[in-house]
């Protein structure tokens, strides 16, 4: 049977949630699953939004039939040619041989790409309309808001932001369909944020560009391809205010993140007493074990603080892999702005440090604290100085509390 949601009396969410999922585009873990939203407007013309993943294919098939009560359907709209968007759609296109696939130049060649198929296509370019009889749709192009084809649509008739990725989390919806009802902010925020900083945060600018392109417009609805609706004015313009920090790089919050690998134990064992000392001086602090947490969980939450600590033990003349790793991950995701301090430790001839200000070479705008800390396989009564000087400095750049 048919698992549908309404939006309004002529929108329909005809999407589907996997909770099977291990890992979401090979290498993000999604423990609570992930939707896959496709929308189905029901107008003089009948037109669906993107289509979904290969694994939800016969629920959204079933979804897409009753949601057309028996009419043909006339358009498709590919926002995003991802596979998990649009998997389906040859398979959707041959249970509907008449529709037309409306897209733009790159999402055309990218289908003939994936599907080896030229689709009967109405090619759109930014700006431009198509009416659909109540509902008139205007196109934006968005490139690299994911992929270079990404386009957004907006329906002037009910306010209607098409999103694309954008605005997306992770999560299954489990039977809600608006922001509204679940606690989004308390509850959702930290896996939007790892959405967005892992799958576009490289590409700030770009996402910058897309939101001063839709800041005229008068939205009432954001509908993105993954997670939840928003028709709050406030919650809109509250994501919307994320989504402006996050793609300029700002921190949402003061605070000290602090990742540390450690195979002993000491490496950590430092990173706990700075801890220890910054919560002393009433600094937040975020913490994680980087060959324990995922790396797509270290990424969103270094987008959100405003100081990080690296601290590692040297490893065959380098820096531990696992910190080598997450290093690697953060210069490849653009994150900039941040204050830094490292903690290196090393038995023999510790220089993790080096390496780990090698590879943060590549990050703009990062202010590494020029004293490290460096241990000597385990921090000593003697290191007490040593220890004070280097918290010290990363204190005083610490803004105070308002
Ligand atoms: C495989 C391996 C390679 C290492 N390579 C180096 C090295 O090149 N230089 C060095 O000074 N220490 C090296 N070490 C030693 C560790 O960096 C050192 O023991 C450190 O104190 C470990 O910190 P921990 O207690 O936080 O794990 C190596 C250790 C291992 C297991
Ligand atoms: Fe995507
Ligand atoms: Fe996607």
């Amino acid at each position: 049977m048919h698992c549908i949601r309404k939006i309004t009396e002529d929108l329909l969410w005809v999407g589907a949630d996997d909770r099977r999922l291990a890992m979401f585009e090979g290498v993000y873990s999604v423990p609570r699953g992930v939707s896959y939203n496709s929308y189905l407007l029901l107008d003089e013309k009948t037109v669906l939004m993107d289509t979904v993943d290969r694994a939800v294919e016969k629920t959204f098939l079933e979804n897409v039939a009753y949601g057309l009560g028996g009419r043909n359907l006339d358009y498709v709209i590919v926002h995003h040619m991802e596979p998990d968007h649009s998997a389906t759609l040859i398979r959707l296109l041959e249970k509907y041989p008449e529709a037309t696939v409306i897209c733009n130049d790159k999402t055309k060649k990218m289908i003939e790409q994936f599907f080896g198929k030229t689709p009967n296509a109405l090619i759109v370019k930014e700006g431009e309309k198509l009416s659909f009889g109540k509902h008139e749709f205007t196109f934006y192009m968005a490139p690299m808001v994911h992929w270079p084809e990404v386009m957004i649509s907006f329906d002037s008739e009910n306010g209607v932001l098409f999103s694309a990725d954008a605005f997306g989390t992770f999560g299954a919806l489990n039977g809600a369909l608006f922001s509204d009802e679940v606690d989004f902010f308390g509850e959702h925020l930290a896996e939007a944020r790892r959405y967005y900083t892992n799958i576009v945060g490289k590409y700030g600018p770009q996402v910058q560009a897309a939101l001063k392109k839709l800041a005229p417009l008068p939205i009432k609805m954001i509908a993105p391809l993954h997670g939840f609706v928003f028709r709050e004015a406030d919650a809109i313009s509250a994501f919307i205010a994320k989504y402006d920090a996050w793609s300029t790089y700002t921190p949402e919050r003061t605070e000290v993140m602090i990742a540390y690998a450690s195979i002993y134990g000491n490496t950590e064992n430092a990173a706990n007493i700075l801890a220890c000392r910054l919560r002393e001086r009433g600094i937040a602090v975020d913490m994680f074990d980087v060959s324990v947490t995922p790396a797509s969980e270290i990424v969103a939450a270094a987008f959100r603080a405003s100081h990080l600590v690296f601290a590692a033990p040297t490893y065959n003349n380098g820096v531990f892999v696992t910190m080598e790793q997450l290093l690697h991950e953060l210069a490849a995701h653009n994150l900039q702005k941040r204050t830094v301090a490292l903690i290196e430790n090393g038995s023999w001839a510790p220089s993790a440090a080096k390496w780990m200000r090698e590879i943060l070479a590549s990050c703009k705008e990062l202010n590494i604290l020029e004293n490290d800390l460096t241990v000597k396989s385990a921090l000593g009564a003697s290191d007490a100085d040593a220890f004070d000087a280097f918290a010290e400095a990363l204190v005083a750049t610490v803004p105070e509390k308002a």
